[in-house]
């Protein structure tokens, strides 16, 4: 593991200059219609139903007549995914093949100016790296390997989601990472260590004994992590979760979103559900294009990452009606976001994970398909009961319903 953090040349960002093309990159993320010189498409830096967002070919340009964005490709990509500018280029540089070349030698300047950010992102990648490293101990595969071996977790999931296990100790990822020449504030910074209360000098590792799950952001660089408990002690909470960071902001960010950002786009779908695992189970089962939320409810931010792949989401409730009820509100954002609404619901007790393993993947995936309701449908099917009996209860339907048909912009 290197210990600091190389820079690029210049010469890395003039070819990145000259390959990257404005419209095969800006169409990843919205489909572009020529009309006249340039190509439109409906922004996606800010909501309209009419296109005001401009690329040229031939300037290698974008502009948004609505919200003024406008730039180059790096700026776009910066823009787009929340870059620094080093990130967008490495990023395009990986994307078009372009060898990307370091500066090494550094002076004490250079080194300063360094940003907390990309500290950070190195911080991350280091315990990403040490989490995986660590189901390869005995320890870790007594513990940790056999936990997901038999929740029937492959090679390959592991690999694609980078799971991991943070080992039975109070320092184990403290010692090594400053081993390998990471400071120690940029570890507290990264929520990877935590300080003891009334003795700052005394730093422990945040994650231990459990199984580590990587958080990725959209262009999949390691962001946070949440970890899992393998014991019933019923103390202690089921997840731990990394705290807010300078690069991971929980509100805005989907568990998944990397690994399934390609087939949302080609299923113009994008199925939401709760937890880790249930997002990994149903990539077991063959169905890619799924994000989580992760025990939060659903924010206007996170319905926005969606709308850059795909304007369809269907949301996978588990559990009772009641707690169902209660996260309605997450269909109201995402009709106000200008999506599609679908939902499925599992039958009590279970959630996708379990739902899956119980039916198996083909079962499970006809399920998928036979299941959607359109969220008018939805909702009258969930309060059917009640209405039936009560005339309150019908009048209190019928104002959801009109609630959520006003959240949608199209007359
Ligand atoms: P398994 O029990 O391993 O199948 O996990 P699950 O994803 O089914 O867990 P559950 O349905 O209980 O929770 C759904 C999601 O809520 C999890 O994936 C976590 O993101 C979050 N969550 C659950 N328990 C906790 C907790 O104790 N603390 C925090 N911070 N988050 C939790
Ligand atoms: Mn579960």
């Amino acid at each position: 593991m290197c210990s600091i953090l190389p820079m690029l040349s210049p010469q890395t960002t003039d070819r990145v200059r000259e390959v990257a093309d404005i419209e095969d990159i800006v169409n990843e993320y919205v489909p572009l219609k020529k009309k006249g010189q340039n190509l439109w498409a409906c922004c996606p830096f800010h909501n309209e139903k009419s296109p005001s967002f401009s690329v040229s070919p031939a300037k290698q340009i974008y502009k948004c007549f609505g919200c003024g964005k406008a730039g180059d490709p790096i700026q776009f990509i910066m823009d787009i995914e929340g870059m620094s500018f080093t990130e967008a280029v490495r990023h395009l540089a990986q994307r078009y093949g372009i060898e990307i070349e370091e500066e090494r030698e550094r002076t004490p300047e250079q080194r300063r100016a360094l940003s907390e950010r990309e500290a950070l992102f190195m911080a991350l990648n280091y315990a990403k790296d040490f989490f995986i490293d660590q189901l390869k101990t005995p320890e870790g595969r007594a513990i940790g390997l056999s936990y997901f071996k038999e929740r029937g977790f492959t090679p390959e999931i592991l690999e694609a989601f980078d799971l991991g296990y943070a080992p039975d100790s109070w320092d184990a990822l403290l010692t090594a990472a400053e081993k390998a020449g990471l400071q120690r504030d940029v570890l507290l910074k990264a929520g990877l260590v935590l300080q003891k209360e009334g003795d700052a000098e005394r730093v422990y590792d945040r994650f231990r004994n459990r199984v580590t799950f990587t958080i990725h952001n959209v262009s999949g660089k390691p962001i946070a992590f949440g970890a899992r408990i393998l014991t019933q002690d019923k103390k202690q909470p089921k997840y731990i979760n990394s705290p807010e960071t300078e690069i991971y902001h929980k509100s805005d960010v989907l568990y998944g979103i990397f690994q399934a950002k390609k087939s949302i786009k080609a299923q113009n779908n994008c199925y939401l559900v709760e937890g880790y695992t249930d997002v990994i189970s149903m990539h077991l089962a063959g169905v890619e294009n799924v994000v989580a939320s992760s025990g939060t409810s659903l924010t206007e931010n996170q319905i926005k990452l969606i709308k850059r792949f795909s304007n369809q989401v269907t949301v996978l409730f588990d559990g009772d009606a009641a707690g169902i009820k209660a996260s309605l509100r997450g269909i109201d954002l995402i009709l106000e976001g200008g999506l599609h609404v679908k939902a499925i619901t599992f039958p009590d007790g279970d959630d996708p994970d379990s739902y899956a393993r119980k039916v198996g993947p083909a079962a499970f995936r006809e399920y998928l398909a036979q299941a959607p309701k359109d969220f008018v449908r939805f909702q009258i099917d969930l309060f059917q009961e009640e209405a039936a009996k009560d005339p309150q209860a019908r009048v209190a339907l019928i104002q959801t319903l009109l609630t959520s048909i006003s959240k949608i912009g199209d007359g």
